[in-house]
């Protein structure tokens, strides 16, 4: 089954394995894909993986993320390198989908050069500086920005666009109670935090034929924000407005490695990308470095590590007739092909083992058992200040 053809929203996939959304930091001053980009997605393709999500663009100039070389798609003049990266994918007979995001509190104000904008001024602990709570003009402008990036994914040559609903940024805040407590229309009711969502899933059905996934977090570990009881409502209500694939994810950036789970915190890297850590004198981090290192054991990490969203995906499948994609710690062929027997996804996608192994499913399909990836998540560091690359081994 799971190396077997199928359709996905009406959309022909070689095999049940996609490549979720990845940031590569590859993107131009424009937020168009550079060259290396483009042959990172080509040679996924040559490698068999049945579908490419692209890493998450940002749809207006106020929802770009601080890690360097994020994709953008709020301008014109950014359509004619995507279109270079859609036929380079397409020479493989590989669909490539448009990750579109705004990031909302999960930004610094000083890396987007204006003040950073979300439902409710919600404190982040990672970004403390304070949100901009959005006016109804604003919420309108943005549901625009998203209809007109799937537009110009369309123009580019994009198979669908997949909303980045989950991990925290803006369309996550929207529906989850932690980040939205707005009293008006857009907030309180489940049918008021999904109005956002719904309406842009809307825009883009009016404005393109492309089809519209969504990726969202059924569980964020928040008090009072999304779990999976709610989670399930929201789905059926996203499917009732037209959405076309859900793909279940978990945790937000507050909610540490939640949403990519590690049975340690990656400290080598920490010291090296994150600041305050990486910015140190060498003799302040020769003394905390040892001393993190000591008590990295003791801090709690979410577990299970493997196939972590499972369960949840399952929940969501028995209450929808669109197409469930799962994400998070799977990196098992047994295991993804037990995901589809039991029935509780209809398509598997991971993000670190193709880091690690970009050929990965021609692995697979060759007799490999399982990825290499150690799930260390030092890649997940690196973005902070690089492009994205797997550094097992390399840091020290
Ligand atoms: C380096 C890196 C970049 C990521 N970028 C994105 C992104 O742009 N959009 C997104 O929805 N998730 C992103 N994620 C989360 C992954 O898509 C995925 O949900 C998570 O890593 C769990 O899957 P895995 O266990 O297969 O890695 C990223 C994860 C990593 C490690
Ligand atoms: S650094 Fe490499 S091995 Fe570690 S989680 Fe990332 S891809 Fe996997």
């Amino acid at each position: 089954m799971l190396f077997n053809e199928s359709n996905i929203s009406g959309i022909t996939v070689k095999n049940r394995i996609i490549r979720s959304a990845t940031h590569d930091g590859l993107a131009d001053e424009n937020g168009a894909p550079n060259d290396k980009l483009i042959s990172k997605y080509e040679n996924l393709a040559r490698n068999e993986i049945g579908c490419i999500i692209t890493g998450y663009a940002a749809v207006s100039p106020n929802g770009v993320s601080p890690y360097p070389g994020m994709m953008k798609i709020y301008d014109d003049g950014v359509i004619g390198k995507y279109k270079e990266l859609t036929d380079a994918v397409h020479k493989y007979n590989t669909p490539v989908i448009l990750q579109i995001a705004h990031c909302g509190r999960q930004t610094s104000s000083k890396a987007i050069g204006m003040q950073k904008v979300a439902p409710s001024n919600v404190l982040h602990p990672f970004y403390p500086d304070r949100a901009k709570e959005l006016t109804d003009t604003e919420i309108n402008e943005i549901i625009n920005d998203f209809v007109n990036a799937a537009v110009r994914a369309e123009k580019s040559g994009f198979d669908g666009v997949q909303l980045h609903g989950g991990h925290g940024y803006l369309l996550h805040d929207f529906m989850s109670p932690y980040g939205n407590r707005r009293k008006d229309k857009w907030g309180g009711s489940l049918e008021n935090r999904c109005r956002v969502v719904e309406l842009i899933i809307k825009g883009i059905k009016e404005k393109t034929s492309l089809p519209v996934w969504i990726k969202l977090s059924a569980e964020d570990n928040r008090k009072g924000g999304m779990n999976i009881e709610s989670s399930v409502e929201i789905c059926k209500r996203l499917e009732a407005s037209g959405c076309d694939a859900i793909e279940v994810s978990c945790g937000t950036v507050e909610d540490g490695m939640n949403t990519m789970r590690s049975r340690l915190l990656p400290m080598d890297a920490v010291f090296r990308y994150r600041e305050p850590c990486a910015s140190f004198p060498k003799f302040l981090k020769n003394i905390s470095l040892p001393a993190a290192n000591l008590i990295n054991p003791l801090i709690k990490q979410p577990a299970p590590l493997e196939n972590f969203n499972v369960e949840n995906a399952g929940l969501i499948k028995k209450s929808v007739s669109i197409p469930v994609i799962v994400v998070g710690g799977i990196h098992k062929a047994d295991d993804m092909e037990k995901i589809l027997d039991d029935g509780k996804a209809d398509f598997i996608s991971m993000c670190r083992p193709f880091i690690c192994e970009p050929d990965l499913v021609k692995k697979l399909m060759n007799g490999q058992s399982e990825s290499k990836c150690i799930m260390c998540n030092y890649c997940g560091l690196v973005i902070e200040k690089e492009p994205t690359r797997c550094l097992y081994g390399k840091v020290k």
